[in-house]
């Protein structure tokens, strides 16, 4: 099973910020003699402290935890100001507009930008230190700003990702009590205007908390204006001072809330606190993507999700880099988009998803070809596990067998890069996550024993240290956040942070991940709950029971297949039509990404006796795989050739 190794490039190793296996080692020996010291020494070096802290970690608590305690801090700041005396001029934002339109921010208008921001937000819309502010926007420099200027009045910003529907932007808002949504008009895609406000409209009914509403004019399509509630930014902004003083923020005080799919019906608020996660950010950038005082680098996600966040905002902005940011769709007007822009932009570190490199490759395989990508030095990956002809690909024509391909292991809760190649140093796998980074003690672990797990056996990839990024709560259910991330796995006795993922180590002690051990779809590199969709279809009247299990697609990874009961008396008239209908309830209730590839109708559900559904099985029927396991226990054992007929016919 041993595969083929890449060492990284010796030229660009030379110049790296880690450089050498020997380097990393040196790191991870630091961290483990010595955890608090480590992570102290960083949060002294990278950060601007207002105050300093006094202690490195608390674990007293535990599992809630802090960092850095007593320090002081303001994450704007960290972000902006403290550039501003060697990288006043320097880009902050490269922003490409869908119809080709550019922008450069450099860090003294990302100042102005902000201050600005922040004083109309206090002073028009009353906003308060710890308010939580919901910002349902596309993919325009303004973001940027309405985060920012969030963090330095200390407000909690809720992105929901604008793909998202009404109701699920209603459902957020509600659990956040957020008392004002930041939104645009709209924006363009494929050259068309399309609109946001209309959702928001809908979202926010009566007995919403939402008091306030600000509509930045991207596309100038005409939008309903609620008198006292809907404001104009682009009104409002302009006689604001460009000066704001930063709040001065506890080091764990909140930045922002990131809701995402569990295994219930309802999505949780991660909440992700200042200086941890902060530190985290900037340290990645640095170390994952090497990004120099020169470089530009660009990553193709959007704010909406965690990667958004993490690698197109904050970790850029407080390393001083310059990051690029894309309104378009990555195959419009053709599969060599992506390609023109790093051309154009000399793009050195460009970071996207497999679903992408997947569906580049399927409609523009000559197309990187037609560039000069001579600028490209690191590639990155994130959201799934990228398969072997992906990875080809992406490194030979992409990468002209040059660039260090880092998959990036991490999610939403982690706040960071959790498992990863180090561009300079570490001798690469194809399709793997390869190792932990400095200071994380990520480790796979036997489920039942809590022991390390068997080479090439699959087991529980969990982080058994705290680290600075790591979720600090699920908004309002501190239960829930011991029930999600504490209650599966224990070593040694005491309750480690379990991700949801299993993996296997192989005999380099490099980490493979094989995907989630819950009932968590991941469609497209985004994680999508099955009770989620689940509870969705279950709004159609005519729906009696229904299972949702994921089904390899070849474009998006995991496509989701549901399994639908009809009311007893009556029975399925038009199967075209029932599809259709409920994949627009999912698209009303949820939004786009969660509706089904496949739907078929079956009499019934595998049940156990107690009543619980067997996914094993109907995850198996969905696969085209033969079933293995024992179908004795099963209250109606012949369902399951039934329902195999149907799905077969
Ligand atoms: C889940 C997290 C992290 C930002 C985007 C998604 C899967 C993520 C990889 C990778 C294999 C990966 C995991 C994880 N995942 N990166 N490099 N290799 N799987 O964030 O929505 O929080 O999803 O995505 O299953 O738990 P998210």
């Amino acid at each position: 099973m041993s595969k083929q190794v890449f060492n990284p490039n010796p030229e660009f190793a030379k110049n790296a910020n880690i450089g050498s296996m020997d380097e990393y080692n040196a790191l991870m020996d630091k961290a483990k003699e010595n955890y608090e010291g480590f992570w102290g020494d960083y949060a002294k070096e990278k950060l601007d402290w207002i105050k300093p802290f006094t202690n490195v970690l608390d674990e007293s608590n535990a599992p809630f935890v802090k960092w850095f305690d007593g320090g002081k801090l303001n994450v704007s700041t960290q972000c902006i100001d403290r550039h501003l005396n060697t990288r006043k001029n320097k880009a902050a934002i490269i922003f490409e507009g869908d119809r080709g339109d550019i922008q450069t921010i450099t860090y003294l208008d990302l100042y102005k930008k902000v201050n600005r921001f922040a004083n109309l937000l206090k002073e028009d819309f009353g906003v308060k230190k710890g308010d939580r502010v919901v910002i349902y926007m596309p993919m325009i420099p303004e973001v940027a700003y309405a985060m920012l200027a969030c963090a330095r009045i200390g407000a909690i910003h809720s992105i929901v990702f604008g793909g998202f529907s009404s109701e699920a932007l209603k459902d957020r808002i509600e659990d956040a009590q957020a008392k004002v949504v930041i939104t645009a008009d709209g924006a363009f895609r494929k050259e068309k205007p399309y609109m946001l406000k209309p959702v928001v409209d809908t979202a926010i009914g009566k007995g919403s908390p939402v008091k306030k509403v600000l509509v930045v004019e991207r596309n100038n399509e005409d939008v309903t204006w609620v008198a006292g509630r809907d404001y104009s930014y682009n009104e409002l902004i302009k006689n604001k001072s460009s000066e704001c003083e930063a709040e001065v923020m506890d080091a764990e005080d909140p930045l922002f809330l990131l809701y995402t799919s569990g295994s219930t019906g309802k999505p949780k608020g991660v909440q992700h606190n200042s200086a941890g996660y902060i530190l985290w950010a900037q340290m990645t950038m640095e170390w994952v993507f090497d990004v120099k005082e020169n470089d530009t680098y660009w990553c193709t996600a959007d704010v909406g999700w965690i990667t958004g966040h993490t690698y197109i905002v904050y970790g850029p902005l407080a390393m001083g880099a310059t990051t690029v940011m894309f309104e378009g769709v990555i195959t419009y007007p053709d599969a060599g988009r992506p390609w023109a822009m790093v051309e154009n932009h000399r793009i050195n570190q460009f970071y996207t998803a497999p679903t992408a490199i997947r569906v580049l490759h399927k409609m523009g395989e000559d197309a990187p070809r037609k560039y000069d990508l001579s600028s490209l030095k690191v590639l990155g990956t994130v959201g799934e596990p990228i398969d072997p002809p992906a990875w080809k690909w992406y490194y030979e024509e992409v990468g002209n067998s040059q660039c260090a391909i880092v998959d990036t292991y991490w999610q939403t809760e982690t706040g960071g890069h959790i498992v990863s190649p180090l561009p300079g140093a570490t001798p690469i796998k194809p399709a793997c996550a390869t190792l932990p980074l400095p200071g994380i003690i990520a480790e796979i672990l036997d489920p039942v024993t809590g022991e390390l797990a068997e080479v090439g056996e699959t087991g529980y990839m969990c982080i058994t240290k705290p680290w600075p990024a790591q979720i600090r709560a699920v908004w309002g259910d501190e239960q829930r956040y011991i029930k999600s991330y504490f209650g599966d796995v224990k070593k040694d006795g005491k309750a480690v942070y379990f991700t949801g993922d299993g993996a296997r180590y192989d005999e380099d002690g490099y980490i493979t991940i094989t995907g989630r051990t819950d009932d968590v779809i991941n469609v497209s590199g985004h994680r999508m709950g099955t009770a989620e969709v689940e509870a969705a279809i279950k709004k159609h009247p005519n729906v009696a029971e229904v299972a949702v299990v994921g089904r390899p697609h070849e474009l998006k990874g995991e496509g989701i297949f549901a399994y639908v009961v009809l009311k007893s008396d009556q029975g399925v008239a038009d199967e075209v039509q029932e599809f259709t209908i409920i994949n627009q309830i999912i698209k009303k209730e949820i939004g786009n990404i969660a509706t089904c590839d496949d739907i078929v109708f079956i009499s019934g559900l595998p049940k156990t006796r107690s009543g619980k559904i067997m996914r094993r099985i109907l995850r198996a029927i969905a696969k085209g795989e033969a079933i293995t396991q024992d179908i004795s226990t099963l209250e109606d054992p012949s369902v399951v050739a039934t329902i195999e007929k149907m799905v077969n016919s």
